[in-house]
């Protein structure tokens, strides 16, 4: 795996303003092989997908399908099991908007103080709607879900549960085969939140159907994937309407095109999906980029660990998917990104999307450091001296 891998070593004026991008699990650096699949489609000429039966339509209907055949195989379930969305959030939308039409008073819809507010308000709407509970599954002290709370929280009543696989605030790993199995004995549906697990090559086997977007894998933005296994489309009713998706429109009503093209209304993003194909085929073939990541998160948690005044969100001896969060006591949030701004130290900082779990921990913000197969020593070290240099502002 070399640098040149990445679209920004090839853009001069915008390659001189990197500086040391540790914002990764907000989006990530896209990778020129799925660049040049979009630009392969885009510049050779593209048509409109299973719009009509001239010669360049079918061969764009083509490319799609293959690419939708590719990332089948990534997350190893079948191609008429993928759906393309525009992101995770719309997928997650789409199966709580769908999933819980049926849901009523008694029922229960499971999700955990863990969660992006992209898996959070889609269901908690959905229950208010519907007059479906919501449970909202808590967390240790330590920022960890509580796993004793297993059978409390998923019960005869659920007909959802809703977990993020790798939470985008501490980088923890969820244990979904426990709650697979637990789900299973209740028989309900497991949904897992994969966009911050499919980029550190995790594909949440144990899920009825995943989320992730695009732009955290390496891959376009505007585009994500909404995928079953198991059959578990077949489940699913459309919940947006437009053209495409259509068999026969009356006046009087519509019938669908079969799965998971009935899913798919309006143009959907066919180039974008030649582009993320593109970078899950790099994924699957460079696992090895991926330790990397892993020995940079590790140096990195270490380092501030042996920070006075620094506190990392979450247990410090598990594994961590390239995200490390943390407080410097005195300082805020905001100013400690500022100050690693000035150094050319890029994080995000905030309520990471995540206000559920910032109150459960009592805080009001965190800074969040991510990495990724193109970050080295020197983003870290950069990050260590940043952090170090914004202890001065402690009051
Ligand atoms: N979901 C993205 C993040 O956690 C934006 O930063």
């Amino acid at each position: 795996m070399t640098r040149q891998a990445w679209m920004f070593e090839r853009d001069g004026e915008l390659g001189q303003l990197f500086g040391h991008y540790l914002d990764s699990a907000a989006t990530a650096q896209m990778l020129c092989a799925a660049n040049d699949a979009m630009t392969h489609l885009d510049r050779g000429m593209r048509a409109n997908v299973r719009r009509g039966g001239h010669r360049l339509g079918e061969r764009t209907d083509e490319l799609y399908e293959q690419a939708r055949g590719t990332v089948a195989r990534f997350l190893g379930t079948s191609a008429e099991q993928v759906v393309f969305t525009a992101g995770a959030t719309a997928g997650l939308n789409m199966l709580a908007g769908s999933l819980c039409q049926c849901f009523g008073e008694g029922d229960e819809i499971v999700v955990t103080e863990l969660e992006h507010h992209s898996n959070f308000v889609p269901w908690q709407q959905a229950a208010l709607r519907t007059g479906a509970a919501l449970k909202v599954w808590p967390v240790t002290s330590e920022g960890e879900l509580n796993m004793l709370l297993l059978e409390q929280m998923i019960t005869p009543r659920t007909r959802v549960v809703s977990v993020t696989q790798v939470s985008n605030v501490t980088g923890l790993v969820s244990d979904l085969t426990s709650i697979a199995r637990r789900v299973r004995d209740v028989g309900a549906l497991l949904v897992v939140d994969a966009a911050q697990a499919v980029p550190h090559g995790l594909m949440a086997e144990q899920a009825d159907f995943l989320v992730f977007s695009g732009h955290k894998a390496f891959g376009p933005t505007g585009i994500g994937v909404l995928a079953a296994r198991n059959g578990g489309l077949e489940g699913l009713q459309p919940v947006s309407f437009g053209g495409g998706m259509v068999a026969a429109v009356e006046q009087s009503g519509s019938t669908w095109v079969e799965m998971p093209w009935c899913l798919e209304p309006g143009t959907p993003p066919f180039s974008q999906a030649l582009g993320l194909a593109a970078a899950l085929d790099w994924l699957d073939r460079e696992r090895a980029a991926l330790e990397g990541v892993s020995r940079l998160t590790r140096l990195a948690l270490d380092g501030l660990l042996s920070m006075p005044g620094v506190r990392v969100i979450g247990p410090h001896n598990r594994e961590r998917m390239g995200i490390v969060s943390f407080t410097v006591d005195g300082v805020h949030p905001h100013d400690v990104a500022q100050v690693l701004d000035e150094r050319g130290v890029w994080v995000r900082s905030g309520q990471m999307c995540a206000q559920p779990l910032m109150r459960a921990l009592g805080l009001n913000a965190v800074v969040r450091a991510s990495f990724a197969p193109y970050n080295t020593l020197a983003d870290v070290a950069a990050l260590l001296a940043g952090v170090d240099s914004s202890l001065a502002l402690r009051g």
